[in-house]
C-alpha cells in the first residue's frame, strides 16, 4: 500500500486509500474464493514440464485410459470403486465413473461436488477450479484426499494427470480438444507456481 498515497508528491485525499483497500480486500477474497471452495489445495504434484497435449480424445484418454483403468497392465481404474455395479450399490463419494452403468461425463461436467457442492467436479476451460483435477493432482484437495484413493493400482502417472488438465483446459469437451485453450491463452505451466502458493488470481 506504501506509495499509493502519494502520487506525484501530493498527499490524496483519505477516502480513495480507503476505497483502494476495501477494493484490494474483495479482490483477495475473490480471488481466494475462485479456487474450489476458499480452500487452497496443497502437496500438489508439479506437471509444468510434461508437454501440453492440445487433442485428446476424451473417450479414448479419460474415460477409457483413466476411468475404466488407468494403470499401465488395465487391471486398475477409478470405476472399480466409482460404480454402481450395475445401479446395486453406492458408488465410492456417490460418484458414478463406470461407462456401463451411467455416463461419466454426465456426471462431472458442470455438476457439484456430492460432498461440498461449492465445488464443481468440472469447470469447461478451468482446471485450477475443477476438483476432479485437484482430487488427482493434489495430496490435500479442497475436499476428502487424493485419488485414487490411497494410491489405488500405483496412482495417476505426472502424464495422466496432466492429461485430465489438457481435457478441461480444453474446454471439456466429449469428443476432441481443439487447441484453443481459454482463447489462444495457454496457462499451464506457471498456474501449478502461482495458484497453489496463492497468488494466483483468476482474470
Ligand atoms: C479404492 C477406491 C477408489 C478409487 C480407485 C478411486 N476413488 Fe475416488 N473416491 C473414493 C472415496 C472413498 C471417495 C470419498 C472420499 C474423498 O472424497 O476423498 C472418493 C471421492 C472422489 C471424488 C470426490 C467426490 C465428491 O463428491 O466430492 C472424486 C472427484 C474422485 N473420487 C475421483 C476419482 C478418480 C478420478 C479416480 C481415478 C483416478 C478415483 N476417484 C479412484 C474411492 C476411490
Amino acid at each position: 500500500m506504501a506509495g499509493r498515497d502519494a502520487i506525484g508528491g501530493q498527499r490524496l485525499p483519505r477516502w480513495p486509500i480507503v476505497a483502494v483497500a476495501i477494493a484490494s480486500a474483495l479482490a483477495t477474497l475473490i480471488a481466494s474464493r475462485s479456487v474450489a471452495g476458499g480452500v487452497t489445495p496443497s502437496g500438489c504434484t508439479a506437471i509444468d514440464y510434461i508437454p501440453v497435449n492440445y487433442s485428446i480424445e476424451y473417450g479414448a484418454a479419460i474415460q477409457s485410459n483413466i476411468f475404466v483403468h488407468f494403470s499401465p497392465d488395465q487391471m486398475f481404474g477409478c470405476a472399480d470403486c466409482h460404480t454402481t455395479s450395475m445401479g446395486t450399490q453406492t458408488p465410492a463419494g456417490n460418484l458414478d465413473l463406470d461407462p456401463t452403468d451411467s455416463s461419466p461425463y454426465t456426471n462431472l461436467v458442470n455438476v457439484p461436488s456430492d460432498e461440498d457442492p461449492s465445488l464443481i467436479y468440472v469447470v469447461p476451460n478451468h482446471p485450477e477450479k475443477s476438483l476432479l483435477f485437484q482430487k488427482v493432482n493434489c495430496d490435500n484437495p479442497p475436499t476428502g484426499v487424493r485419488m485414487p484413493f490411497g494410491g489405488y493400482g500405483g496412482g495417476l502417472s505426472p502424464a495422466q494427470q496432466a492429461t485430465i488438465y489438457d481435457w478441461i483446459a480444453g474446454g471439456a469437451p466429449i469428443g476432441t480438444t481443439d487447441g484453443i485453450f481459454r482463447g489462444n491463452f495457454d496457462i499451464r505451466g506457471f498456474i501449478a507456481d502461482e495458484i497453489f502458493s496463492g497468488d494466483f488470481e483468476i482474470p
